[in-house]
């Protein structure tokens, strides 16, 4: 058995964790933003192709603690046999997180980090390393907590949120595991309606129908595990084959608007990349006329909180949900936001129930409407 950990973002570990007990990941340690569990490369590559709402997986080479000097750290290095994971002329890279720890400068920890690996791969058998640059790069993570350390591999490379589907030269609002982390808590039943009346990107709606149809998140996009050497490139091919078997289809009914479609083309080729265009539906609409509308659909929802916009405008808009979500007493309706401030104030919160989320740095919140 192998020590992986899948960090996460902030207050979603609870999901996480479910996410790596379904790829039979072990659970060894849930702490903030790191799920620590045990398996085989079968299991670290399930978990990179299946997890919504994870950041990266990382696998444990190393560890021990009172590492409080660079002496210490030097030597922890030296025990990994780096021969069995890479090899020699792939371009290393160094990351360090260093918390409440007496090694706590980056550069210092890099620099004997980055030398002890070179030292420890340049014995007689490996000759002399010379990187490499066109080859993907192998990223070592120094994870310091209270003294203790862990050397990790980042199996992944970019983020898992990064699945391959999105236009990068656009902004989009919202992280693409945020907006599965809100699907997934919306306990949204797949043969309703599901509807996101601010939708810009289609983020949102693009993650609920990928979870509609059991999509892996991560069948489009390049990972690290399939240049190490201790993974069996057969075993790669059969854990995506399978993957992409697991889909299926249904006629989900996905409806998405905004008052603005200048993103839409950009949107709707999203939505093609990820292979969920046939069942999302587009409509220019001012979230306005719902109000005339009775409604009894799931809507996960991400309403304008710009500063660009007129505050005026907004805190009448934010009323406007409110009122909305009063007239409708069938709507599974939950909205997430930055602009909690003012809607705390126009709404009843004993008929909310509020999570705090984090949008990248952003604090947000994410409303339910209870009764
Ligand atoms: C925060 S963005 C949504 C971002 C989206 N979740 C994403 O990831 O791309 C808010 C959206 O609300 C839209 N909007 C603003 N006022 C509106 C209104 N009255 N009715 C409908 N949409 C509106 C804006 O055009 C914008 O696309």
């Amino acid at each position: 058995m192998t020590k992986y950990i899948l960090s996460t973002i902030a207050w979603v570990e609870s999901i996480a964790k479910k996410e790596v007990g379904k790829q039979w990941g072990k659970i060894v340690e849930v702490r903030d933003r790191m799920i620590e569990f045990e398996g085989d490369s079968k299991t670290m590559i399930r978990v990179n192709l299946w997890s919504r709402v994870g950041n990266k997986v990382y696998q444990v080479l190393a560890e021990d603690k009172n590492i409080d000097n660079f002496d210490k750290l030097y030597d922890l290095v030296q025990k990994i046999d780096f021969k069995k994971y890479f090899h020699h002329d792939y371009p290393i890279i160094v990351k360090v997180k260093s918390i409440n720890s007496k090694l706590d400068s980056t550069p210092a920890i890099q620099k004997i980090v980055k030398k002890s690996i070179i030292d420890k791969i340049t014995d007689k058998s490996w000759k002399k390393v010379i990187e490499n640059r066109d080859l993907e790069k192998f990223e070592i993570m120094v994870l310091l907590i209270d003294d203790k350390v862990k050397i990790l591999l980042n199996t992944t490379w970019e983020a898992l949120h990064k699945r391959g589907y999105r236009d990068e030269t656009w902004e989009a609002p919202i992280k693409e595991s945020l907006a599965a982390t809100l699907v997934l808590l919306s306990g949204w039943r797949f043969k309703e309606t599901f509807y996101d009346v601010f939708c810009w990107s289609w983020t949102i709606a693009i993650e609920a129908a990928m979870i509609a149809k059991n999509i892996a998140p991560g069948l489009d996009r390049y990972f690290v595990f399939e240049n190490l050497i201790l993974v069996d490139k057969k075993i790669v091919e059969e854990e995506l084959k399978l993957a992409k078997s697991k889909t299926f289809d249904w006629n989900y009914k996905i409806i998405v608007s905004d008052i603005d479609s200048e993103i839409l083309q950009i949107a709707k080729q999203n939505a093609k990349n990820a292979w969920v265009d046939d069942i999302i539906r587009f409509e220019q609409k001012d979230f306005k006329e719902y109000l005339k509308e009775n409604l009894a659909w799931t809507l996960v929802s991400n309403p304008p909180y710009w500063e660009r916009l007129k505050v005026e405008f907004l805190d009448e808009l934010y009323e406007d949900i409110d009122k909305l979500f009063k007239q409708n007493k069938n709507l599974n309706w939950w909205i997430i936001t930055s602009y909690f401030e003012w809607f705390d104030k126009i709404i009843n919160l004993k008929n909310y129930k509020k999570r705090k989320l984090y949008n990248w740095w952003e604090k947000t919140y994410f409303y339910k409407k209870v009764s």
